[in-house]
């Protein structure tokens, strides 16, 4: 067995930390917000049911890939990279792969904290009952003003990467494990009462239907390019987010148990809230497809006609904001970590060079939603004749940087490391469980992910 290292970030208290803070950065706008409307967009159960092949045969072996790679080396991915590459008798170069995530959570967290900024702000709009009463048309246009005004969108994405600074400056467990400890729990079960309104005033067995009813007419192969991106980008893979998680794991916790769970939390979360969202908008003759304002178009119009509807309506969105807020600081702590092992910052100095850097980014975002909505920079690609900045970044992140990580880390973990160094990190002996998950992640994967490449640039 090989000398263990230590991470000079610190540990997770315990193994249930660790499961928290995974799932903290697995479950966020994600689930609640971009599972429902890329399925609406997507046609339903046939996007549905490869997005779940997706999370059990790439994204669980990935994601216990990505932990045993980040316990194993216990520093920022990009130095974790370079370690293990070192370590197994290869270029060092594959600390690129650490740069490839930093990157793409750069963009992602640029984008998400606006999003997350619009949760934030429905937080303020339910409360003061804006939404009592209100009409479908009403809720669209009040969202629609909303989007309009890039100053109000500039505000809130300020104020939620404020948020999210504050959060990573105070470091492993003073800072990400206290966050999410009770804001997990509490998600869930508000859930729960939003699927009893869905099921009492919903069309539930048209909702019902739409998600699990598979229709393979409704779904080509960029559908599916999109399913396996949002499997990595639900359950936080590709970027080195749980790899730089996993790095503060204790040493006595099983990965494939903690895996488990935490792709179990994520899968149910999802699956919930399109079962809340669709029979809403079958009851209220929305569109399905009408995109990243879907939940903001559907929920507001459940609460402002259900009995408390103001008080679960505003816990909600704190919830949902709470739950952005636990994914966030998992997008750029790679980064942070690296500065702050290469750079001799302390946290704090490199969590506020991060957040502003990405805050000024995500003006871009802010901006394609208003003055530049019009502006789709490839709009000569067939493909992306409509898609705005915003909506670019999304593709790039989610559909092509993710699973590109995905397919290195699925690599390196079988094809370089040696089976002993990944035997001992995993912990499962040589039994049936290890030899599934070296063939998946040697074979299945890899493979699967450039079939699913190739047939989305229809060179297959
Ligand atoms: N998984 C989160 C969500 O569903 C988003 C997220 C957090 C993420 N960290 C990530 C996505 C790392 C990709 C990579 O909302």
């Amino acid at each position: 067995m090989a000398t263990k290292r230590i991470s000079i970030h610190g540990e997770w208290s315990s193994r249930w930390a660790f499961v928290l803070a995974a799932t903290g950065s697995a479950v966020g706008l994600g689930n609640i917000w971009k599972f429902p409307y890329i399925t609406g967009e997507n046609g339903g159960g046939a996007f549905v049911l490869v997005y779940l092949m997706c999370i059990a045969i790439i994204g669980i072996p990935i994601m216990m890939a990505e932990i045993m790679l980040g316990r194993r080396g216990r520093q920022s991915p990009i130095n974790t990279m370079h370690t293990l590459a070192i370590e197994a008798g290869h270029n060092p170069h594959w600390m690129w792969l650490g740069w490839l995530g930093v990157v793409a959570g750069f963009l992602i967290l640029s984008y998400y904290s606006v999003i997350a900024g619009w949760a934030l702000a429905y937080v303020f709009r339910t409360a003061s009952g804006t939404f009592t009463n209100v009409t479908p048309d009403g809720v669209g246009s009040i969202f629609s003003t909303f989007l309009a005004d890039p100053e109000s969108l500039m505000f809130w994405h300020t104020l939620f990467m404020v948020m999210t600074m504050l959060v990573v400056a105070r470091g492993v467990n003073g800072g990400l494990e206290k966050a999410v400890k009770f804001l997990m729990p509490a998600l869930f079960v508000i859930l729960l009462v939003l699927l009893g309104f869905a099921m009492s005033s919903g069309e539930f067995n048209q909702g019902l239907s739409f998600l699990f009813n598979p229709d393979f007419s409704k779904i080509n192969a960029n559908g599916v390019l999109i399913a396996m991106g949002h499997a990595f980008f639900t359950l936080s893979l590709g970027m080195g987010a749980i790899m730089v998680y996993g790095s503060y794991l204790p040493e006595n916790a099983s990965i494939a148990r903690t895996t488990f769970m935490i792709a179990a939390a994520d899968t149910t979360v999802a699956l919930i809230a399109g079962m809340v969202i669709f029979p809403i908008v079958f009851a209220n003759n929305l569109e399905p497809g009408s995109g990243p304002g879907l939940i903001f178009q559907t929920l507001p119009l459940a609460f402002g006609h259900m009995p408390g509807g103001l008080f679960f309506g505003t816990l909600f969105f704190i919830l949902l904001t709470f739950a952005a807020w636990s994914s966030s600081i998992s997008l750029i702590e790679p980064a942070v970590a690296w500065l702050v092992e290469n750079h001799n910052m302390d946290r704090m100095k490199a969590s506020v060079v991060m957040g502003i850097s990405c805050w000024l980014f995500g003006l871009l975002t802010v901006f394609s939603f208003n003055i530049w909505s019009d502006y789709a920079p490839l709009s000569m690609f067939e493909r992306f004749r409509e898609k705005t900045l915003f909506d670019l970044l999304d593709y790039l992140t989610a559909n092509i940087m993710l699973p590109l990580g995905g397919l290195l880390i699925a690599v390196f973990s079988v094809w370089l490391m040696s089976g002993e160094a990944s035997r001992d990190e995993l912990g499962m002996g040589e039994g049936p469980s290890y030899l599934l998950w070296r063939f998946l992640v040697r074979y299945i994967t890899p493979v699967a992910v450039i079939i699913v490449f190739l047939r989305a640039i229809e060179v297959i």
